[in-house]
C-alpha cells in the first residue's frame, strides 16, 4: 500500500505589523470591537504571494531534506496571484530551482486543504514528492476604507512537503465541497476590491464547517472524540467557537493564530498547523481535523494522522 505524509513544513509572514490601534487612525472602528467580534488583534501586511510562498517553501524543503531536482510537482493554492498570467506557481518553481510541473489552485480559503488532498491523489498515480503551498496577499484586494473587510484580511504563506510512504499514509478521510450559487457573498472583480456580505458568510461558514468536518470524520471511520486537534480556517474566532461547539469538540482543541495573523485565506490553515507543530502542541501520532471554508463558496476538511 502506498500513502503520503507531510515530511517538512514552513511558514512566512511579512514583517510589517498592523495593529487594531493602527486601523483606528484611518477607519471608524476600534480595538475593542475588532477583538470582540473577530478575535483579531494584529495582522501582517506586505510582500507578494510568490515571495511569501518561496520563503515558506524553502523552510519546508529544508526540513524534509529535499533537493530541488527531486520534487515531482508543485501546487500553489492562492486566490491572489501576483499576475493574471502566468500562474504564480511558475515564479515559485523557478526561484526554488525546481524542474517539475507547477500550477495554481484557486479554492479561496479552502485552497490548502484542496491542494493537500490533490497531492495525496497524485501520490496514488506514482509521484513521490509534492510541494503543497497556501499563499495569499489579500491586502492587495482589500479596500482599506471599508471597515467591513479591512479589519479581517492579511498576508502570509504556509508550505508542506508531502512525500510518498509505504503504508496507508496520513490522510484518513476528507471532504471537498462547493456551492457556486453562493459565489456572490464574497467576490472581487479582476483588478477590483473584495466585497463581502459578512453576516451571510458567517452563517454559511459555521454550517458547512460542521457538515464537512463530520463527513470527513465519517469517511475516516472516526468520531470527533478521536480528534486531538482541530486546525480550522482562521477567519473569525466566533466562527471557530460556534463550529467547535456544533461539532461537539472543546474549543481548546482548536489551534488558532488569527489573533496575530488575521485572515490569510489559503495560508491560514498551514500557518496554524506550523504554529501547532513548532510549539510542540501537535505531536507525532496525533489526529488532526483540518476544516476550512471560503469564497465560492467552497469548503474542505481532512482528517490527518500526524
Ligand atoms: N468597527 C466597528 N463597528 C463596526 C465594524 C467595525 N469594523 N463593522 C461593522 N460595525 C458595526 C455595524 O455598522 C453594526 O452597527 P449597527 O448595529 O449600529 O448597525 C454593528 O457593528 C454590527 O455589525 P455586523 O455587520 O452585524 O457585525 P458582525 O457581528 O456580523 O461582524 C464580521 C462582522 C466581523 C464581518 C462578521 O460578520 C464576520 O466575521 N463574518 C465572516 C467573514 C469571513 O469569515 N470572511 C472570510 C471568508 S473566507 C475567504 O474566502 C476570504
Amino acid at each position: 500500500m502506498r500513502g503520503a505524509q507531510i515530511k517538512g513544513w514552513g511558514s512566512a509572514l511579512p514583517e510589517k505589523v498592523v495593529t487594531n490601534k493602527d486601523l483606528e487612525s484611518t477607519l471608524d472602528t476600534n480595538d475593542e470591537w475588532i477583538v470582540e467580534r473577530t478575535g483579531i488583534r494584529e495582522r501582517r501586511i506586505g510582500g507578494s504571494t510568490s515571495g511569501l510562498a518561496i520563503e515558506a517553501s524553502r523552510l519546508a524543503m529544508a526540513r524534509a531534506g529535499w533537493e530541488p531536482e527531486t520534487v515531482d510537482l508543485l501546487i500553489l493554492a492562492t486566490t491572489s496571484p501576483d499576475q493574471q498570467i502566468p500562474a504564480s506557481a511558475s515564479t515559485v518553481q523557478n526561484e526554488l530551482g525546481l524542474t517539475c510541473g507547477a500550477f495554481d489552485l484557486n479554492a479561496a480559503c479552502s485552497g490548502f486543504v484542496y491542494a493537500l488532498v490533490a497531492a495525496h491523489g497524485f501520490v496514488q498515480t506514482g509521484l513521490s514528492r509534492i510541494l503543497v503551498i497556501g499563499s495569499d496577499t489579500l491586502s492587495r484586494l482589500t479596500d482599506w476604507e471599508d471597515r467591513g473587510t479591512a479589519i479581517l484580511f492579511a498576508d502570509g504563506a504556509g508550505a508542506a512537503a508531502v512525500e510518498a510512504v509505504d503504508g496507508p499514509g496520513e490522510l484518513l478521510g476528507y471532504d471537498l465541497g462547493s456551492d457556486g450559487s453562493a459565489r456572490h457573498i464574497l467576490d472581487a472583480d479582476i483588478g477590483g476590491y473584495m466585497h463581502m456580505d459578512g453576516k451571510e458568510v458567517f452563517r454559511r461558514a459555521v454550517r458547512v464547517m460542521v457538515a464537512s468536518g463530520n463527513a470527513a470524520l465519517e469517511r475516516a471511520g472516526l468520531t470527533i472524540d478521536d480528534i486531538d486537534h482541530v486546525v480550522p480556517h482562521q477567519a473569525n474566532i466566533r466562527i471557530i467557537e460556534s463550529a467547535c461547539k456544533k461539532l461537539g469538540v472543546p474549543v481548546e482543541k482548536a489551534v488558532t493564530v488569527l489573533d496575530r495573523t488575521g485572515n490569510t485565506s489559503a495560508a491560514s490553515i498551514p500557518l496554524a498547523l506550523v504554529d501547532g507543530v513548532d510549539s510542540g502542541r501537535i505531536q507525532p501520532g496525533d489526529t488532526i481535523l483540518f476544516v476550512g471554508f471560503g469564497a465560492g463558496m467552497t469548503w474542505a476538511s481532512a482528517v490527518v494522522r500526524w
